[in-house]
C-alpha cells in the first residue's frame, strides 16, 4: 500500500505519558527507535517557569529530536515556558489538550480545553510568537456531549489559523465526569475515521493519529490515511514493538533485544556513577522481553533486584543470562518433541 508522503520526523512518535516517559526512559526508546519524536511528561507552564528546570525539563543530548509538553491555559505563562523550553535546546513544544483528570480540570487545562477553542487559539498564538521551534497541539475528538465532526474540525480550524499546523489526534473524546483518566484511555470508542476525514479536508495540516495502535501492521494502515502516527503505552509495555516499528519504516535491519539492552549500558552505567539507583533505569526496560521465551523471568529478576541500594549492570546481564537460558531450553524441548514425533 502507498503511503502518502516521505517518513520524516512526524511519521513516529511515542507519546508523552506522565510518570513513564522521563529522560531515562526517552534514551531508552531513542535506542530503540532512532527515528521516532520524543515526548517528555506533561510540565505545567508554572513549574517551567518557577520550578526546579534542572529536575523538570533536563535530558540527555541522545534524545532529540525531543518535545516538551506543556500544560495550562494561561498564554502569558505558556510562552514563557515556550521560550525556556526553546532555550533548553528542546525541538518543539507541544499544548496538551487532552489529559481529561480531575486536578487538570480543576487548574482549566488538559482536555477541557476541547470546549474552549478561541482560547486555545490564544495559548498558541502566543506561544508561536514566543520561538522558533515548532508549536503543536494534543487533542482529543472532543469531550462530554460534543458528539459531531463539524465541532472538532471548528476547534483545529480555530486553533490552525493562529499558524499551527500539528495535530495529533487522540481519536476518542475524553468525558470529563465519571470516568477516571485510565477509563478516558479505553471506554470512549476509537473513531479514527474523524482523523483521516481532517486529513483529507484540510491536507495543509499535518495529522498524526494516536490511541490504540499497536502493531507494525496498524501503524502502515494510518500512516496511508495520515502523517504519522503516536504510540503510547504499547511503546512503554512492549518496546520491542517501538523497535519493529521503527526498523520497519526506516527498512533498518532488526536488533536483537539483548544487543538493545546492551546499547543501553553506557547510559546506566553514567547514570550510576552520579548517584542514581538502578531501579528508575530498569523499571523501563520490564517489558522488552514481553511475550518471549523467559520474558516473566527477566521482568521478576529486574522487579525483584532493581531496588537494591548495590544494585549495577551484573543484574541485567543476570536477567539477559536467564532469558537466554529459557529460550534454549524451549528450544531444546521442542527440538526433542519432534524428534520423537518423527520416530514414532
Ligand atoms: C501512564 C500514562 C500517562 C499519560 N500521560 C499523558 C500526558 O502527560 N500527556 C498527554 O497528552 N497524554 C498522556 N497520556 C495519554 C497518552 O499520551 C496517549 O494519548 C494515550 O495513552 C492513548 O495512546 P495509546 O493507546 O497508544 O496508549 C498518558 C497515558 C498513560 C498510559
Amino acid at each position: 500500500m502507498p503511503l502518502n508522503h516521505a517518513h520524516d520526523a512526524l511519521t513516529l512518535s511515542v507519546a508523552p505519558m506522565m510518570d513513564w516517559t522521563d529522560s531515562h526512559c526517552r534514551v531508552f526508546h531513542r535506542l530503540l527507535a532512532p527515528h521516532a519524536r520524543l515526548y517528555t511528561e506533561m510540565v505545567h507552564a508554572q513549574a517551567v517557569i518557577h520550578g526546579d528546570r534542572d529536575r523538570l525539563l533536563g535530558f540527555d543530548a541522545s534524545e532529540h529530536p525531543v518535545a516538551l509538553q506543556l500544560g495550562g491555559s494561561d498564554p502569558a505563562d505558556l510562552a514563557e515556558a515556550s521560550r525556556i523550553a526553546e532555550q533548553w535546546g528542546y525541538d518543539e513544544v507541544n499544548l496538551n489538550v487532552g489529559c481529561p483528570s480531575d486536578r487538570v480540570q480543576a487548574g482549566r487545562f488538559g482536555a477541557c480545553l476541547m470546549k474552549e477553542p478561541a482560547l486555545v487559539a490564544d495559548c498558541i498564538a502566543a506561544m508561536l510568537a514566543a520561538v522558533a521551534i515548532p508549536v503543536t497541539v494534543k487533542c482529543r475528538l472532543g469531550v462530554d456531549e460534543q458528539e459531531d465532526y463539524g465541532a472538532f474540525r471548528d476547534f483545529v480550524d480555530q486553533v490552525a489559523a493562529t499558524g499551527c499546523r500539528t495535530f495529533f489526534v487522540h481519536a476518542r473524546k475524553a468525558w470529563l465526569q465519571g470516568l477516571s483518566p485510565k477509563e478516558n484511555r479505553e471506554v470512549p470508542p476509537l473513531r479514527y475515521e474523524w482523523a483521516y476525514q481532517l486529513k483529507r479536508e484540510r491536507p495543509q495540516l499535518d495529522i498524526a493519529v494516536n490511541g490504540g495502535i499497536t502493531t507494525p501492521e496498524a501503524v502502515h494502515e494510518h500512516l496511508c490515511h495520515s502523517d504519522g502516527v503516536m504510540l503510547g503505552r504499547v511503546a512503554y509495555h512492549e518496546p520491542y514493538v517501538l523497535h519493529q516499528v521503527d526498523a520497519a519504516l526506516w527498512q533498518q535491519p532488526l536488533r536483537s533485544r539483548a544487543d538493545l539492552l546492551r546499547a543501553f549500558q553506557p547510559y546506566v552505567q553514567s547514570q550510576l556513577d552520579k548517584g542514581v539507583a538502578l531501579k528508575h533505569m530498569a523499571r523501563h526496560v520490564l517489558g522488552l522481553f514481553h511475550g518471549q521465551p523467559g520474558g516473566r523471568m527477566f521482568r521478576q529478576i529486574l522487579s525483584a533486584g532493581a531496588h537494591r541500594a548495590d544494585a549495577d549492570w551484573r543484574l541485567i546481564e543476570q536477567a539477559i543470562e536467564a532469558t537466554d537460558l529459557a529460550a534454549q531450553r524451549l528450544h531444546s524441548e521442542s527440538a526433542r518433541a519432534s524428534t520423537s514425533e518423527s520416530a514414532s
